[in-house]
């Protein structure tokens, strides 16, 4: 069944309704979040291609739903929502397939992205994971879970599973190594790919200073 509503009026409408469902989250993953995936996503189908109003949306919808925010509810947010504005179902699954496949699981545990839509999407948050943006976020995210900054003893750990990625309790700065400067290497685009370059770089850099500050060298 098809929807006659116009795909931009979809849009607009979903952009309110994540506006407000994000409005005061203190995580790292505020409406701000969203904004830069959607634009980023944008801008990485401009050079990838890709359905664009799939992108679009699923970059909006990508954290309705995501297991780190969530209060263990199973009900879908992101179905009912698609429902409530009567969307194309075809289109609707497919925008749910694409932010199944978007969420970081854990160090050796592959998240497969299997189109290209699903795969810039994966790419566009994932960018936001990294670089200045990635480190302010990740310590909001580690200061909202009442995590350490930083603990000399606690070594990081590449979970192997998702369940054990997910009931990690460990300082910030481990975060570093178990997630964030894996992602480089796991970007799906090559414009991606370039992007990521800098940033992680950039987190590199922070890394060393943040260790030499924190054995008082100079
Ligand atoms: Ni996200």
């Amino acid at each position: 069944m098809g929807s006659n509503i116009p795909q931009k009026e979809l849009v607009s409408a979903t952009e309110h309704f994540i506006k407000q469902h994000f409005a005061s989250d203190s995580s790292g993953h505020d409406w701000w979040h969203i904004h830069r995936v959607r634009n980023m996503a944008v801008h990485l189908s401009e050079k990838e291609g890709g359905n664009f109003f799939l992108i679009e949306m699923a970059a909006l919808l990508h954290d309705l739903d995501d297991w780190k925010l969530g209060n263990g509810e199973n009900t879908s947010k992101t179905k009912s929502w698609l429902t409530n504005i009567e969307i194309d179902k075809n289109d609707a699954e497919r925008i749910e397939q694409i932010i199944e496949q978007v969420s970081f699981k854990g160090a050796g545990v592959e998240t497969k992205a299997d189109n290209l839509e699903a795969q810039i999407v994966q790419d566009a948050d994932r960018l936001d994971a990294i670089g200045a943006i990635g480190i302010a976020r990740t310590f909001a995210y580690g200061g909202n879970k009442g995590r350490l900054l930083h603990h000399p003893d606690i070594e990081p750990q590449l979970h192997n599973s998702f369940e054990d990625y997910k009931k990690t309790t460990a300082p910030t700065i481990n975060h570093f190594y178990e997630k964030l400067l894996l992602l480089k290497d796991r970007m799906n685009t090559k414009a991606a790919q370039e992007i990521a370059e800098e940033r992680h770089r950039f987190m590199e850099n922070f890394l060393t200073q943040f260790f030499s500050e924190w054995d008082c060298k100079k």
